[in-house]
Parts: structure tokens; C-alpha cells; sequence
């Protein structure tokens, strides 16, 4: 039975995977990457891509497909399981990356579930990742915390009147998903007097990383996937 990984690639610069990270990659037979929409690269997969040699190990690309609907998740989540304890079975390590940390907002977690509930003897090792925010807080050079205050992560799917809430609760809110949702946290971030302490970060760690700390720049702009809000 050969070892299953979770491996954390960082925001996206193969410069910020951690050494265990890049030995595990190295040394594993299949490295399986998750990707949202098939015609789209897998940003895990171009930020590891140095690390691998593609004509000794097996590069799977599984697509889970972006939505909430469960009925269309749990089977992308149930074959890319199966697929992972086939190949731990037969004796070939894998490796799933995932971008930043595998056990923070990230599909590994779903599929950890199912290992270890439908294949408990497969041997799992996790292996962190540096995640989105604080590489963004790097970029930014913006404390996050410091002293007794308290951070809140909300992904803002989650919904204006918790945003709002938390922006009255913590001295620091971090908003991940914020595409969906963008132009209403804009106007919420007016109302609350925001302006002068908001960060926006795209694709940190790329070659399109933008820090945006301006407010009218930011809410001038269109946000990708890949960013997120920092409030003080
Ligand atoms: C499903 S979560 C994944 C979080 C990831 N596991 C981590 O540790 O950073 C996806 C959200 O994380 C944030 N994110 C991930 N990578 C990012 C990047 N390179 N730059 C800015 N935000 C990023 C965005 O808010 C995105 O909508």
C-alpha cells in the first residue's frame, strides 16, 4: 500500500512551496491535479510543473465542477477518491495538490473524508501549504493580527449581514470568494467607512498578482477567482 499526500503548492510561486512539498512531488509515481473547468490550466499544476518529471510520473487532471449543487459535487468528489485509494492500492504513491494549504477552504478536505471513511487503510500524509492570505499580507506588507486582536476568515459567499457583522466584531476580516458578491461588499465597505483600510489581492504569487490598496482602484475593478479582500 503506497502513501497518499495531500500537497499544499502555495498562492501560486513555486518559490513559496515548502522543501517537503517539492521532495514529496519529486518522489511520488501520480500527482493528481483539481481543476474547475477543464478548457482552464490547474494553477496548482503550473505552479509545481519544475518539480516533476512528466515522463516518469502520471499527471491526472480531475475535474469538480464549481458549484454548491451537491448532487453534482459528490460524484466528482467519490471518483477522484476512488481513483486515489485504486492507485494507493496498486502500490503507487499520489500526490493531490491543492493551492495554499490542502485542510483551508480546499476540495481535499471533502475527499480526506471518503479515504478515510471508505478506504481506512490507506496511509495519508498532509503537508501544509502557505495560503492565500498570508501571502497576500506578505505582498501587502499589512499586519494581520497583532496584540489581542481577533480575525475573522469569511468566504463572502457567505452573505452581506455577515460580513457586516463581522466587520463590527473583528479588528481584522478577510472576505476569500469575493468575485460573486463583489460590487455589494463595495458598497458595504462605503457605508461602513472602510475606504482608507481595505486591501484588495489578486493572484498572489503570479505572474498577474495585483495588490490593490486604493479604494476607487478597487472598486473600479473587475476581480477574478483568485483574490480576496483584507479590512482592518
Ligand atoms: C477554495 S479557496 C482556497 C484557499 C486555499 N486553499 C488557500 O489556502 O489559500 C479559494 C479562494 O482563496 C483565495 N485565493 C486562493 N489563491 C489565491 C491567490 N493566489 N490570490 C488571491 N486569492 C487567492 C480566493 O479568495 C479564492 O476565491
Amino acid at each position: 500500500m503506497a502513501t497518499v499526500y495531500a500537497v499544499g503548492v502555495g498562492p501560486g510561486d513555486p518559490e513559496l512551496l515548502t522543501r517537503k512539498a517539492e521532495r514529496v512531488l519529486r518522489s511520488v509515481d501520480v500527482i493528481l491535479a483539481p481543476v474547475s473547468n477543464p478548457s482552464e490550466a490547474s494553477v496548482a499544476l503550473s505552479t509545481i510543473r519544475e518539480f516533476i518529471n512528466e515522463e516518469r510520473q502520471e499527471i491526472i487532471i480531475h475535474q469538480f465542477p464549481m458549484t454548491s449543487d451537491k448532487a453534482r459535487l459528490i460524484p466528482a468528489w467519490q471518483e477522484a477518491a476512488a481513483l486515489i485509494a485504486a492507485h494507493a492500492e496498486a502500490g503507487r504513491s499520489v500526490a493531490f495538490i491543492t493551492i495554499g494549504d490542502p485542510l483551508f477552504y480546499s476540495t481535499f478536505i471533502y475527499l480526506l473524508r471518503l479515504l478515510r471513511e471508505q478506504w481506512p487503510l490507506v496511509p495519508i500524509e498532509i503537508i501544509p501549504g502557505i495560503s492565500s492570505i498570508n501571502a497576500a499580507a506578505a505582498q501587502a506588507a499589512l499586519p494581520l493580527v497583532e496584540g489581542d486582536e481577533k480575525m475573522v476568515v469569511i468566504p463572502a459567499t457567505a452573505g452581506i449581514e455577515v460580513i457586516n457583522a463581522a466587520l463590527d466584531t473583528y479588528e481584522t476580516v478577510v472576505l476569500l470568494k469575493v468575485k460573486p458578491l463583489f460590487s455589494a461588499i463595495i458598497e458595504l465597505l462605503r457605508s461602513t467607512g472602510k475606504e482608507q483600510s481595505t486591501v484588495f489581492v489578486e493572484r498572489v504569487g503570479s505572474s498577474r498578482q495585483k495588490v490593490l490598496t486604493d479604494f476607487n482602484e478597487i472598486a473600479a475593478h473587475s476581480p477574478d477567482y483568485l483574490s480576496l479582500l483584507i479590512i482592518k
